[in-house]
C-alpha cells in the first residue's frame, strides 16, 4: 500500500472516501448515544450532521457510517469511523478505527482511503487533548496498513480487494505529524511481514526457507545476516538445540541477524538479543499432540518473525545499539531420529537436561539461542515465542505472557507498550519457582513437575539459560493468531510483539 502523508484541508482534499473519527460524548451508562465528530472543519461537521443526529450512527468502536457525495466536500464519500466512548478514547482507538476505515474500503472496492487526522479541539477537554501529534499518526498509519491485509493468498477464488493508496490528510504543517508518520510506515511495514511470514503453511515455509526469507530482508536493509545448519550446531555444541531439529529431514536453521548504529554508540550502551523460537511445525515430537487442532502448530514460529520484522524496523530507524536477531528454527517431528523422553541433553551452555516431553521444544532451542546471544556480546536479551499453552489458558487470547529476571528491563518493556499499543500482562518467574524444573537425574528437566504453572515452568527454564544477564521472555501462544475478525483486522497472523519489541529497544536512548 502506497501511504501518503497530505498537509491539506480534508473539506477541499479529493479522495473516493475520506474517513473522519467519531466518539460518544455520553458519560452516563443510560444515557442516548451522543455522537460527535473528531474534527471542527464547517463543512464536513454539516455533511455529517443528518447521521450523526439520526440515533442510528451511535459512535461505538468499530462502528461505521457511509454517506455519499457529501454536500461541501470534494471527497466522493464520507465515512463515519466510530471509536467508542470519548473518555476512552486512545492511541490504540484511534489505531482501530484507522485499520476499520481502510477495512470497510475493501469490500466496496474502493482503492483509495485518506483518513482525516483527528482534531482534538472538537472534544470539551479530556484524553484527546492529551494524545501527542506523533503518536496519534503513527497509530493511524499502522492501523491503516495492518488493516489493508487478508490472508487469503492461497485461496484461488480470491479477489483482490486491496486499497492500495493510503492518505493521511493533516490540515497545517507539522514536524510532529510528519515523524509520527514515518516511522508508523517503517512499524507497520515490519509487522506486515512478520504476519506474511506466520501466514505461510510449514510445508511452504521450512526452516531453510525461514533463513533465506530474513536473508532477504536483511539484504534490502543492509543488514549482516548468517544462515547457518546442522554443521554449526553441532560446531557449537547446541545439544538442545540440535535435539529437536534432529527428527525432521528438514534441516534446522540458526539465524543470526546484526545491526550496527551508523553512529558508535556509547561506551556502556547495551547489546541487544533478540531471540525468537522459529519451530516452523510443531508436531509434538515423540510426545505428538493430538490431531484435533494440530494443523495450527504452523505457526510456532511466530516468535522468530516477530523478530525477524523487529530486526527489519531497527534496520530503518537506525537507533544508537547494536542489536543482534537470533532465531532458532526447526520444525519438531516424530522419526527414527527424533529425540526421545529419558534423553539427557547437554546444551551450548554445559548444563544438562532431561527430557520429559518432547513437545516442549520450544525451550530447548531458546535455551541454546539465548546462551549463544550471550557470548556474540549481548548484554540485554528478550525473547518471544509460542512457548505455552499454559499462558493461553492462564490470560486468554487479549494479554501474551511477560517474564523476566530484571525489574528495569521488565519496566522498560511496560513502558514501550504505552505506544505500541500491545496488551502484555507480567506473570512470574521468582527462584522459588525454581523447584518446578528440578531433575533427579540432570541439572533440570523440560516441563514443570505438574501442569500447574506451566507458563512459569517454561521461563523459570529459560532463565536458567539468560542467567544474570537482564532478559525480556514474551509468550506469545495465545495472541499469535487471530482467530476472529475484527472491523481493524483480518483472520490470521497478528504480528504481536513487533511493535513493542522496537519501541523497547528504542526506549533505551531516551
Ligand atoms: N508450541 C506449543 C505451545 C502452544 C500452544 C503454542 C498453543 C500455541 C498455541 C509448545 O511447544 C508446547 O507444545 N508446549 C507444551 C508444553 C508442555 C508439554 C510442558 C504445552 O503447552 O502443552
Ligand atoms: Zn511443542
Ligand atoms: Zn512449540
Amino acid at each position: 500500500m502506497d501511504t501518503k502523508l497530505s498537509f491539506a484541508n480534508a473539506a477541499v482534499f479529493t479522495t473516493p472516501l475520506l474517513a473522519v473519527f467519531a466518539v460518544d460524548l455520553a458519560t452516563d451508562k443510560n444515557a442516548p448515544p451522543q455522537p460527535a465528530l473528531l474534527n471542527t472543519e464547517g463543512s464536513i461537521l454539516s455533511a455529517a450532521r443528518a447521521a450523526l443526529t439520526s440515533g442510528e450512527f451511535k459512535a461505538g468502536l468499530g462502528e461505521i457510517a457511509l454517506l455519499h457525495a457529501p454536500a461541501g466536500l470534494a471527497a466522493e464519500r464520507l465515512l463515519l469511523v466510530g471509536l467508542g466512548k470519548a473518555k476512552d478514547l486512545s492511541l490504540d482507538r484511534i489505531r482501530k478505527g484507522a485499520g476499520t476505515a481502510v477495512r470497510a474500503a475493501k469490500p466496496r472496492s474502493i482503492r483509495s482511503v485518506a483518513i482525516a487526522f483527528p482534531d482534538a479541539q472538537a472534544l470539551p477537554d479530556g484524553p484527546a487533548t492529551e494524545l501527542s501529534a506523533t503518536l496519534t499518526a503513527r497509530a493511524i498509519v499502522e492501523g491503516a496498513v495492518f488493516g489493508q491485509e487478508d490472508y487469503d493468498t492461497y485461496r484461488s477464488d480470491r479477489k483482490d480487494l486491496s486499497v492500495n493508496s493510503f492518505t493521511l490528510v493533516a490540515p497545517e504543517p507539522s514536524p510532529e505529524i510528519k515523524s509520527g508518520f514515518d516511522e508508523g510506515v517503517v512499524v507497520a511495514a515490519a509487522q506486515n511481514f512478520t504476519r506474511a511470514l506466520v501466514n505461510e503453511p510449514g510445508n511452504i515455509l521450512t526452516p531453510t526457507v525461514l533463513g533465506a526469507r530474513a536473508k532477504a530482508m536483511c539484504d534490502e536493509a543492509g543488514l549482516k545476516c548468517e544462515v547457518h545448519s546442522s554443521d554449526k550446531l553441532q560446531e557449537l555444541k547446541m545439544g538442545a538445540f540440535w535435539a529437536v531439529a534432529k527428527g525432521s529431514a528438514e534441516p534446522p536453521a540458526l539465524i543470526v541477524m546484526t545491526y550496527e548504529s551508523p553512529t558508535a554508540p556509547a561506551a556502556d550502551a547495551p547489546v541487544f538479543g533478540l531471540v525468537g523460537k522459529g519451530i516452523t511445525f510443531d508436531t509434538g515430537g515423540i510426545s505428538i499432540k493430538p490431531a484435533d487442532g494440530m494443523e495450527k502448530m504452523k505457526y510456532d514460529m511466530a516468535g522468530a518473525a516477530a523478530m525477524i520484522g523487529a530486526m527489519q524496523a531497527i534496520a530503518r530507524l537506525k537507533p544508537p545499539f547494536k542489536v543482534i536477531g537470533v532465531v532458532c528454527s526447526a520444525e519438531n517431528m516424530p522419526d527414527g531420529r527424533a529425540y526421545k523422553p529419558g534423553d539427557v541433553l547437554t546444551a551450548m551452555s554445559g548444563k544438562t537436561i532431561e527430557v520429559v516431553n518432547t513437545d516442549a521444544e520450544g525451550r530447548l532451542v531458546l535455551a541454546d539461542g539465548l546462551h549463544y546471544a550471550k557470548t556474540l556480546g549481548c548484554t540485554h536479551l528478550i525473547d518471544a515465542a509460542t512457548l505455552t499453552g499454559a499462558c493461553v489458558v492462564a490470560l486468554g487470547m487479549i494479554n501474551a505472557g511477560i517474564f523476566s529476571n530484571d525489574d528495569a528491563a521488565c519496566a522498560k518493556f511496560e513502558g514501550a507498550l504505552a505506544t505500541s499499543g500491545e496488551k502484555f500482562w507480567r506473570l512470574p518467574c521468582t527462584d522459588d519457582y525454581r523447584d518446578h524444573i528440578k531433575s533427579e537425574i540432570a541439572d533440570m528437566m523440560n516441563t514443570g513437575k505438574n501442569r500447574y504453572g506451566g507458563a512459569t515452568s517454561a521461563a523459570m527454564f529459560l532463565k536458567e539459560f539468560a542467567g544474570d544477564t537482564p532478559w525480556v521472555h514474551l509468550d506469545i501462544a495465545g495472541c499469535a493468531w487471530n482467530e476472529e475478525k475484527k472491523p481493524w483486522h483480518a483472520y490470521g497472523p497478528s504480528g504481536i510483539a513487533v511493535r513493542s519489541i522496537i519501541e523497547w529497544v528504542r526506549s533505551y536512548s531516551a
